[in-house]
């Protein structure tokens, strides 16, 4: 008989059918005359409660029905007095499909600690938290597609393994098969990159924007959704080395259109999350984030706030507020002064544009102040920065001239560089780092916990 999961057969009357459930045991208890197993198959929060009657099945049978074991039981679905859900399944027959030793399997009491879970990242999953991250995780993933899938933008596949830096902030991983020990050499000794796979240096891509700009301009409306990697050495519970973007880009958006598309994009993720992942999001609330459900809906209920950096910087300025980095015009923001503005002075999410172009990327649109550029940063509670953007530079005499001026190789950026001059149109896009949604949506306080193997400085276990 095909076994049905925990989440339907939990949602069904108790009518006495036959039923099959299979799953990882959670607890069991009980005395001699019965034993009662909470199953889990990770369809969702709840265990569905097995009973066992010691008369039908016997005893030295149970034995190896221990926490973290994995089973088959058939038996009848009836109602159930006192376990809180309606229904459990009385056992007629177990079967045990992988037994789990007390003496070895690390997950034996509830409340193991986060940094101890990320020790044991490959069994985590099979705790009721990180059963709720990854099932949100899944939800906010399809969520995606079916935000853009709805509005019109197209899927497009950017390459991972890239020769351009895409943020120009030289953080990548290199690819390549030359023998590190000893690779060859060009004649005046430096590493001779011809003889290399790609013929000349790769690089892990840190951003699938400068691909997704060249569908933008075809397609009109495109977005990029896969993992990034930066090899920046920052060990905080909000940087992950490997991470995933969603970058949509979109031909005739100007900056105001693109932080329509980011708030409308925001709230929608956050909406599905609230109607969709309710059981989950209910379970993190009370475990993590008491003010979880509060905050998703309070961003869904008010307009963010768009603010020039110039008046933000004033504000930080004005604020007294002694900060660790202080703040002046020109520097970039750190999390504290973006935390500063969205949770206590604005009491809501915040859009910061028009920044200094030093502090931003080279392919943004600078404004006629010849100062700054035309970027956006969305800002959100607990997280700090969770989307960057900006409208890109159309205008191929500006683009080159910036390419210069930074000394960028635009050797490797000819193709880029060309889109400028053929049909070029006005255009934006930006990226959400997936992770920061998670942490956002989660209520959890490091990015290590959102995704199921983190990639960090020193730590690429598993
Ligand atoms: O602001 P960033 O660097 O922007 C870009 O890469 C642009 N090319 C995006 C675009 O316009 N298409 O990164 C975008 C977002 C950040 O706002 C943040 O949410 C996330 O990516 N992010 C990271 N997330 C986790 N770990 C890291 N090391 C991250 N770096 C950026
Ligand atoms: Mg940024």
């Amino acid at each position: 008989m095909k076994h049905l999961r925990i989440a339907t057969l939990l949602g069904r009357e108790a009518s006495g059918e036959q039923v099959t459930v299979k799953g990882w045991v959670r607890t069991k208890r009980g005395n001699k005359n019965v034993a009662f197993i909470a199953l889990n198959d990770g369809s969702c929060v709840s265990n569905i409660q097995i009973v066992v009657d010691l008369s039908v099945i016997a005893e030295e049978q149970l034995k190896t029905v221990t926490t973290g074991a994995c089973i088959r039981v058939d038996g009848r679905l009836v109602a159930s007095p006192g376990s809180g859900q309606g229904v459990e399944v009385q056992a007629e027959s177990i079967e045990v499909y992988g037994t789990a030793d007390p003496e070895s399997y690390p997950l034996q009491k509830k409340g193991h600690s986060l940094e101890f879970l990320r020790d044991i990242a490959y069994l985590r999953p099979r705790t009721n938290t990180f059963g709720a991250v990854l099932r949100i995780r899944h939800a906010m993933a399809y969520a995606i597609h079916k935000y853009f899938n709805e509005h019109g933008f197209y899927y497009l596949h950017t390459p991972l393994i890239t020769a351009s830096d895409c943020e120009g902030a030289g953080a990548m991983f290199n690819v390549s098969t030359l023998d590190m020990n000893n690779p060859p050499r060009t004649e005046d000794g430096k590493v001779d990159y011809s003889q290399d796979f790609f013929g000349k240096p790769c690089s892990l891509t840190v951003s699938g924007q400068l691909e997704g700009e060249l569908g933008a301009l075809a397609l009109g409306q495109i977005y990029t959704f896969g993992p990034t990697f930066r090899a920046e050495n920052s060990n905080t519970p909000r940087h992950l080395a490997e991470f995933w973007m969603i970058e949509p880009e979109m031909a005739f958006y100007e900056l105001d259109d693109n932080m329509d598309l980011a708030e409308d994009f925001l709230k929608y993720l956050i909406r599905y999350a609230l109607d969709n992942c309710r059981e989950d999001l209910e379970f993190m609330n009370k475990m993590w984030d008491k003010s979880l459900l509060e905050r998703l809906q309070f961003v869904l209920d008010n307009d963010f706030v768009r603010l020039d950096y110039t008046e933000g910087i004033r504000i930080l300025e004005e604020s007294g507020r002694k900060f660790e980095f202080p703040c002046h015009w020109g520097c970039d923001l750190q999390s504290e002064h973006e935390r500063y503005l969205v949770e206590e002075h604005f009491k809501r999410p915040v859009i910061l544009i028009n920044y200094p172009k030093e502090i931003k990327a080279f392919y943004m649109k600078q404004n006629a102040d010849g100062k700054t550029v035309r970027a956006m940063d969305v800002l959100f509670p607990q997280i700090g920065e969770i989307i960057g953007g900006s409208e890109r530079e159309a205008d191929f005499g500006k683009l080159y001239a910036r390419v210069e001026e930074l000394g960028m190789n635009e050797r490797e950026l000819w193709w880029y560089l060309d889109t400028r001059r053929w049909g070029s149109a006005p255009h934006s896009g930006f990226g959400l780092g997936f992770e920061r949604l998670l942490l956002f949506v989660t209520g959890m306080s490091n990015i290590r916990d959102v995704i199921p193997f983190p990639r960090t400085p020193k730590n690429a276990e598993f």
